[in-house]
């Protein structure tokens, strides 16, 4: 399996600088193209002024900044910049028919095993695809913003990615850009855009119908929801309230709201046939046999006090 070392990114905005800064990072030898010049030099400058800050706050040695730098390539000609790539990866504006023009156009200069990535943060895959010869070798690397700092890429595989790309793409990302991965199905959204979504669906319904405010929406996420997803995830969380109260909540909601979304799923209602309750009886969603409902009770009490020690809040 060909190892990705020389990459290729098209667009040098917000996203194109800092996932360039990343695969430099990375120890592999970055071309970076934008059409105008002026945003090139743009992203020049926010690349130093990032590895400044990565390196003031003891990430990077200062002494490797200019070693990064010297990896990325600043180019105003598309042919030039992908021609050597092993992975190109496109951070064009969110704009299906510029997307297809880019990668109709790549795939002319690439070589047969390039694997071309999109960074598209709701596009399906196979939709982009659709304009190029050789489908198999598409893929979305959704990366968070800021690329250089965020853990998570989100891995898209579109219908007719290979399996190959996707192993090549899951390697590079794990194991030379050291990023955790989810490998995500070709839906619009994908995972984190759908759940993004879908919070934002419910927190303008509750503010256009007048129950609340932009800043209170806020604070239960930067207060509360955020801190304990942040800790355990929504699923494990639910654990430890107790899947029975779940349970009757959601019958609640659903029957007052008369929204069938929050109807308790079937999987639930067998995890209370089963008394699989969570925590406090040593088995839910997750299983917590060989621990106590103390410990686990005070785990998560400490969890929670580390972290908001460490933003501050305590
Ligand atoms: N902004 C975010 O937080 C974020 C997060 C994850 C993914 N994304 C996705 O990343 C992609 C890029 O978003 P962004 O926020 O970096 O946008 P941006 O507007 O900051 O950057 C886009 C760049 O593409 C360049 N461009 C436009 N047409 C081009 C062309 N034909 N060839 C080469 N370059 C061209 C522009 O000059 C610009 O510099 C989008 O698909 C977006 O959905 C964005």
């Amino acid at each position: 399996m060909k190892k990705i070392t020389q990459v290729s990114i098209i667009g040098a905005g917000l996203m194109g600088h800092g996932i360039a800064q990343t695969c430099a990072q990375a120890n592999c030898n970055v071309t970076l193209y934008d059409i105008k010049d002026k945003i090139l030099k743009e992203a020049l400058k926010r690349i130093k002024s990032n590895l400044e800050l990565l390196a003031n706050e003891n990430i990077i040695d200062h002494q490797d900044i200019d070693k990064i730098i010297l990896r990325i390539k600043m180019m105003n000609d598309l042919k030039k910049c992908v021609k050597e790539a092993d992975l190109v990866i496109e951070a064009v504006p969110e704009d299906l028919k510029l997307k297809r023009k880019i990668f109709r156009e790549v795939e002319k200069y690439v070589s047969e095993d390039t694997i071309l990535a999109t960074t598209t943060s709701v596009i399906r895959i196979s939709d982009i695809s659709e304009a190029i010869e050789k489908p198999e070798r598409m893929i979305g690397t959704h990366w968070m913003n800021p690329p250089f700092i965020l853990p998570l890429v989100e891995i898209v595989r579109g219908t007719h990615t290979s399996d190959n790309t996707v192993k090549r793409i899951k390697e590079f990302l794990e194991d030379k850009c050291k990023k955790k991965t989810i490998v995500c199905r070709d839906i619009p959204g994908f995972l984190v855009n759908r759940m993004a979504a879908a919070v934002l669906a419910e927190a303008t319904k509750l503010i256009e119908t007048g129950i609340t405010t932009i800043e209170d929406i806020d604070k239960t996420w930067t207060e509360h929801l955020g801190l304990i997803y942040l800790l355990f995830g929504p699923f494990r969380n639910l654990d430890y309230i107790g899947l029975d109260i779940v349970y009757l909540a959601s019958i609640y909601l659903s029957k007052t709201l008369k929204d069938e979304r929050f109807k308790p799923p079937k999987w639930l209602a067998d995890k209370i046939r089963m008394n699989q309750l969570g925590i406090k009886t040593g088995k839910g969603i997750y299983n917590y046999q060989g621990k106590t409902f103390e410990e686990m009770y005070n785990e998560r009490i400490k969890k929670i006090i580390k972290t908001l020690h460490i933003l501050n809040k305590l």
